[in-house]
C-alpha cells in the first residue's frame, strides 16, 4: 500500500523502514573531537591481565582516546558542535534543535544536550537527548529527518557523544579494553537535490536489554555504598552473547535498508558499520559480500567510541577526499538495548 507522503507500508515491517521516495534530507556538515590522550594496548597489558596480541586479535583494536578528568560528556560534544557549525559557517542561532545522542549522560537530568545548549549560548531552542546505546547516531539521524520533513525544524544539530572512560571497570579486563572517548556533531536540513537519506530500518528488541547495560545509578538500583562497592556503576556487558546478536542484527539491518532504497549491497561505495569488532565488521561485510576496500573502519586507532563512531569514520572519508557526489553510503549500528539500525544515504 502506498500512502500520501510517499511512503511504502505493507506489514509490521514496512511501518518501522520507510522507504522516502520524494524530499531529502542531508548532513550539510560534520565536526568531530577526539581527546589528544592515547591509551595503547601496551598501556593496558601493564593494568591489566592482558596482552596486544589477544586485543589485536580478538577486537581489532590498537589503542583508544581518553578524555582527562576535568572533561564531562557535553564538553566533548560542545567541541564538535563547534566544529560543525563553523565548517558550515552557521551559528547556533540558525539551528532549530539540539539533539544528543549518548549513553553517558553528564547527569541524569537535565539531558545533555542542555548542557550544550548552554555551552553554545543557544537560548531557547528546543534541547533533548536519545537514548539508543551505539545505534543513538542512527536513530538521532532518523528523527532529525521526520522532524525537518514535518516541518518542525529547518536544521538540526544532532551530535553523537560519549565518554564510556567514566563508567568503564578498569579492572575488568572483559571490557576496559573496548571502549573509547569521543564526539562527532553533524548539521542536518532539507537536501536541495537527489543527496541524503534514501531509506532507513531500525528496530529495538528489550528483551535482551541486560546482556549490556549499566546496572545501577537508575531508579531500579539507585546509588548506595553497595552499588559502588560492587562496581555496579560501571558498563556491564556479555560479550560473546552480544557478539552473536551483532552479527545477525548488522547483516540483516543493512540488506533491509538496502532493499527498501531498491538498491543491491553492490551498489554500494562505502560501508560505514559502527566500530565495536573488526570480527563484526567482517562478518557483515562478509554478509553483504562487500570487498574490503569497502568497508571503512578506524576502531584500531579509537575503539568502540559508541555513538561517535559512525560520525568520526564519516568525517575522516569527507576530510580524506573520499567521498564523492552520488556516492552510495550505508551505515549500519548495532548496541545496548538491543537496538540496531541501518541507513542508506547518498552523497
Ligand atoms: O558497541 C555495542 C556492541 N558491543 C559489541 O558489539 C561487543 C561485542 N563483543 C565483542 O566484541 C567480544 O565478545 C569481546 C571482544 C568483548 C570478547 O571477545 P570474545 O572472543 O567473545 O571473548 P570471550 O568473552 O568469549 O572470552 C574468551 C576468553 C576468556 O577466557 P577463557 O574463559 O576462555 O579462559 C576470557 O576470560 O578470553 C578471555 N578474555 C581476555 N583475555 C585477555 C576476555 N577479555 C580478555 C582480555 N585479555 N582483555
Amino acid at each position: 500500500m502506498q500512502t500520501g507522503q510517499g511512503y511504502a507500508i505493507e506489514d509490521k515491517t514496512m511501518r518501522m523502514t520507510m522507504e522516502k521516495t520524494k524530499r531529502r534530507v542531508k548532513i550539510s556538515s560534520i565536526g568531530v573531537y577526539v581527546p589528544p590522550k592515547i591509551l595503547t594496548n601496551a598501556d593496558l597489558e601493564k593494568m591489566v591481565d592482558t596482552s596486544d596480541e589477544w586485543i589485536i586479535t580478538r577486537t581489532g583494536i590498537r589503542e583508544r582516546h581518553l578524555a582527562d578528568e576535568s572533561q564531562a560528556t557535553s564538553d566533548l560534544c560542545l567541541e564538535a558542535a563547534r566544529r560543525a557549525l563553523d565548517q558550515a559557517s552557521l551559528k547556533i542561532d540558525d539551528v532549530d534543535l539540539i539533539l544528543v545522542a549518548t549513553s553517558s549522560p553528564d547527569t541524569l537530568f537535565p539531558s545533555t544536550a542542555c548542557w550544550v545548549q548552554k555551552g553554545l549560548e543557544a537560548t531557547e531552542i528546543p534541547a533533548f537527548d536519545l537514548s539508543a546505546g551505539c545505534t543513538g547516531f542512527l536513530y538521532g539521524m532518523i528523527v532529525a529527518e521526520s522532524l525537518i520533513l514535518n516541518g518542525t525544524c529547518r536544521r538540526v544539530l544532532l551530535i553523537g557523544g560519549e565518554l564510556l572512560s567514566k563508567i568503564t571497570n578498569w579492572k575488568d579486563r572483559a571490557t576496559c579494553v573496548l571502549f573509547g572517548d569521543a564526539a562527532g556533531a553533524v548539521i542536518l536540513e532539507e537536501s536541495p537535490d537527489e543527496s541524503g537519506i534514501i531509506s532507513f530500518f531500525w528496530q529495538a528488541d528489550g528483551r535482551l536489554a541486560d546482556l549490556l547495560y549499566l546496572p545501577a545509578g537508575g531508579t531500579r538500583r539507585p546509588a548506595s555504598e553497595e552499588t559502588v562497592r560492587q562496581g555496579l556503576h560501571y558498563i556491564s556487558m556479555k560479550g560473546n552473547e552480544v557478539f552473536k546478536h551483532a552479527v545477525r542484527r548488522m547483516g540483516e539491518a543493512a540488506l533491509e535498508a538496502l532493499k527498501r532504497a531498491g538498491l543491491k549491497p553492490e551498489d554500494v561505495t562505502h560501508f560505514i558499520p559502527h566500530q565495536a569488532n573488526i570480527r563484526i565488521i567482517e562478518a557483515t561485510g562478509e554478509r553483504l559480500k562487500l570487498p574490503p576496500e569497502k568497508v571503512y573502519t578506524n576502531i584500531d586507532r579509537y575503539g568502540n567510541v559508541s555513538v561517535a563512531s559512525i560520525p568520526l569514520c564519516l568525517e575522516e572519508l569527507r576530510a580524506g577526499g573520499k567521498l564523492k557526489k552520488g556516492d552510495i553510503i550505508l551505515m549500519d549500528a548495532f548496541g545496548a538495548g538491543f537496538t540496531w539500525a541501518a541507513i542508506v544515504y547518498r552523497w
